[in-house]
């Protein structure tokens, strides 16, 4: 066997075996619950912006940007802007000409100023207002109808009925092969009544909805060997959805 396939196949082993390992699914649910307790994620930047991300989960971001190679990323939840800094970053690398559109309810001017001014602002089209809204979803899917191949990022509101409007919103928007990123299904393995700052709960939140949706349609599975393989994650539970159909 040539040794390129030779690693990639006792990577695949040993990826294989580490995701039949309960103990340490269930000690990386504990680190993650218990570094929450300080805000683990708010600790990182993206060129110089807050991205409210695991490093780990940045790190899948951009093996799915360089497999799929989309020309436009939509995300919901802007907030500091790490996450779309990041997007229009990896369209730089991949050289596409690719675009990022992004959409939050409230963009604060300190953050709009600071993301403005970046370097990868130029290749970022911000709107503000909901994610769930017609005329947001309108204005997102006509720009989007100039692309070929699309990637959606789903990080705004977490409450189940938000996310499931999301799903049935922007799904549509998702190429073949590409994907819709669902941060922020862990919630459902913390212990219930864990979240206290924000309306969602163990029963209602992304992953909730992301089950919701796929009762719905043939369309997309959740790929399980992205969420195996990294243990830590927001996505926790198969938040990263293939459009294969
Ligand atoms: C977790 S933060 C986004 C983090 C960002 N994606 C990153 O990785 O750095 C969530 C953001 O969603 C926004 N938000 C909340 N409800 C929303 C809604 N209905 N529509 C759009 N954005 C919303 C909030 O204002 C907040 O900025």
């Amino acid at each position: 066997m040539n040794p390129i396939e030779q690693f990639k196949q006792e990577r695949a082993e040993a990826m294989k075996l580490m995701s039949q390992d309960a103990e340490l699914k269930q000690k990386s649910v504990d680190w993650m619950l218990h570094s929450d307790k300080y805000k683990y994620t708010y600790n990182f930047t993206w060129m110089g912006r807050p991205i409210i991300k695991y490093p780990q989960d940045i790190q899948i971001m951009q093996e799915l940007i360089w497999d799929v190679k989309p020309d436009l990323i939509i995300e919901t939840g802007i907030a500091h802007g790490g996450s779309i800094i990041f997007s229009s970053s990896m369209m730089e690398l991949l050289g596409n000409g690719g675009k990022v559109i992004a959409v939050d309810i409230d963009i604060r001017k300190h953050n709009r100023d600071e993301i403005e001014k970046h370097p990868m602002m130029k290749n970022i089209t911000m709107l503000e207002g909901s994610s769930i809204d017609e005329g947001i979803v309108q204005q997102i899917a006509d720009y989007a109808k100039g692309f070929k191949k699309v990637m959606v990022v789903l990080d705004s509101n977490h409450t189940h009925d938000h996310v499931l409007r999301e799903l049935e919103m922007y799904t549509p928007l998702v190429s073949m092969d590409s994907y819709i990123l669902l941060p922020d299904t862990f919630v459902e393995f913390f212990p219930k009544g864990y979240v206290t700052d924000r309306p969602w709960d163990v029963g209602n939140n992304p992953y909730t909805a992301m089950e919701a949706f796929l009762k719905t349609t043939k369309k997309f599975v959740k790929d399980e060997s992205i969420t195996d393989k990294l243990l830590v994650t927001e996505a926790l539970g198969g938040g990263y959805l293939k459009r294969i159909a």
